[in-house]
C-alpha cells in the first residue's frame, strides 16, 4: 500500500568512467534529463560499480566529480531529482548480499556483460561476477518503479527481474518491488567520427565540454568519401548528416540534404556546419557549468543532500526487508 500512494519512482545509476561524450548525453542524460518531469527521479552515480573494472582511488574521485558536474550541467535538476553517489549509502550492500543468497550460480555466469569484460582481459574478479547482483539491489533498494537504461543493461534488468520474484517467493509478496525496464533502442544510438558507434573504448567521440579548438577540430576527422565538390553526395549513411541532425534546426538539417543531393558544396563546408552546430548546442551546458564550478562547494552539498535523502528512503526498505528475512 505503501508505495501504491507515491509517485512512480524512476531510478538510473550511471558509471563514472571518464569523460562524457555525445553519444552519453543522447543515450543517457538527455533521457534522464526530460523522465525529471514523469515522476520522482533517482539518479546515482554507479561507483561501487567503476570498481569492478578499474582500481585506481584518484581516477575514481575525479571520475565522480567529473560527473556530477557534467550531469548537473546537463540539466539534472536536484530540486526535482535525488542525485547521489552509490558507495554514500552503504545499506546497498546488506541488500546486495541478502539478493545474493537466493542468486544462482547460473543466472550470472550466463551475463553477456561479464563474459564480454573476460574477453577484453578485465581480470574475472568476484565483483565483476556479482555486478548484476549489486545492480539488482541499487534498484531494489529504493522500490524503483521504472529503470530507464540503454540496451546494453537488458540482460541486468532481467536479473533484476528474476531475483526480485524469488525474493518476494521465499519471503512473501511484496517485500520488494517489481521493477519495470524502460529499454533505449537502438535507434538512439549516435554513431562516431569513425562511422561506428560513438564509444570511448573506439576513440571516435566528441566529448560534451572541452576547449573549442580542438573540439572543433575533431569534427574535422570525420571520415568521408572521396565525392569531388561540385558533384553530388550520398545522403544515406553519412556521418556528419547524422550528426548534423541531432544538433540543427529541422530547416538546417534539411538545407545541409538539399547541398548533399544538389552538389557543388564540399565536405569541408559540411563539418564546418556540424561543428559550429556541435558548439552552439552545448552553449548553455557550457554556460551553466561555469556556474557550478564558479561556486566551488555547490557538487558537494548536491550529493550530500541527495544521499541524506536516499538513504532516508533505503532504511525504510531494508528495515521492511531484514523484518521479512528474519534478522530482526
Ligand atoms: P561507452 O560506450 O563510451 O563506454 P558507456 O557504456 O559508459 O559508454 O555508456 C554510458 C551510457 O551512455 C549508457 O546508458 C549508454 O547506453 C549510453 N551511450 C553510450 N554510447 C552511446 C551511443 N553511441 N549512442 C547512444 N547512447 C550511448
Ligand atoms: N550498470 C549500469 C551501466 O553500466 C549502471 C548501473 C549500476 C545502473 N546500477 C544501476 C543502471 C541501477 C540502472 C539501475 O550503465
Amino acid at each position: 500500500m505503501e508505495f501504491m500512494l507515491r509517485a512512480m519512482r524512476i531510478l538510473t545509476g550511471l558509471q563514472p568512467s571518464g569523460k562524457l561524450h555525445v553519444g552519453n548525453f543522447f543515450g543517457a542524460m538527455e533521457p534522464a534529463v526530460r523522465l525529471q518531469d514523469e515522476g520522482e527521479a533517482f539518479y546515482f552515480i554507479a561507483d561501487y560499480h567503476a570498481m569492478t573494472s578499474s582500481q585506481d582511488p584518484a581516477a575514481l574521485r575525479e571520475n565522480v566529480r567529473e560527473l556530477a558536474i557534467d550531469f548537473l550541467a546537463c540539466g539534472l535538476d536536484p530540486a526535482r531529482a535525488v542525485f547521489f553517489r552509490q558507495s554514500a549509502v552503504p545499506e546497498v550492500n546488506e541488500l546486495a548480499w541478502l539478493l545474493s543468497t537466493v542468486c544462482p550460480m547460473s543466472l550470472l555466469a550466463k551475463c553477456h556483460s561479464y563474459k564480454d569484460k573476460i574477453a577484453q582481459g578485465v581480470a574475472a574478479n568476484h565483483g565483476l561476477f556479482a555486478y548484476p547482483v549489486l545492480m539488482a539491489a541499487d534498484i531494489l533498494l529504493y522500490d524503483s518503479n521504472k529503470v530507464p537504461v540503454g540496451k546494453d543493461q537488458k540482460q541486468h534488468l532481467e536479473v533484476t527481474r528474476d531475483l526480485a520474484v524469488k525474493f518476494n517467493e521465499t519471503y512473501g509478496a511484496d517485500t520488494v518491488v517489481l521493477p519495470e525496464p524502460i529499454i533505449r533502442e537502438d535507434t538512439a544510438i549516435v554513431i562516431g567520427l569513425d562511422g561506428r558507434k560513438m564509444s570511448k573504448s573506439y576513440q571516435n567521440t566528441l566529448p560534451l565540454f572541452g576547449e573549442e579548438k580542438p573540439l572543433k577540430k575533431l569534427v574535422m576527422k570525420i571520415t568521408t568519401d572521396s565525392t569531388p565538390v561540385e558533384s553530388s553526395k550520398p545522403v544515406a549513411g553519412s556521418t556528419i548528416l547524422a550528426l548534423y541532425k541531432l544538433f540543427a534546426s529541422p530547416a538546417d538539417y534539411a538545407a545541409m540534404v538539399a547541398d548533399h543531393e544538389r552538389g557543388g558544396v564540399g565536405y569541408g563546408d559540411f563539418k564546418k556546419r556540424l561543428a559550429d552546430a556541435y558548439w552552439d548546442f552545448f552553449a548553455p551546458m557550457r554556460v551553466r557549468r561555469a556556474e557550478i564550478l564558479a561556486d566551488p562547494g555547490y557538487v558537494d552539498r548536491v550529493l550530500a543532500s541527495g544521499a541524506e535523502r536516499a538513504r532516508e528512503e533505503a532504511s525504510k526498505v531494508l528495515t521492511r526487508v531484514r523484518r521479512a528475512v528474519g534478522l530482526v
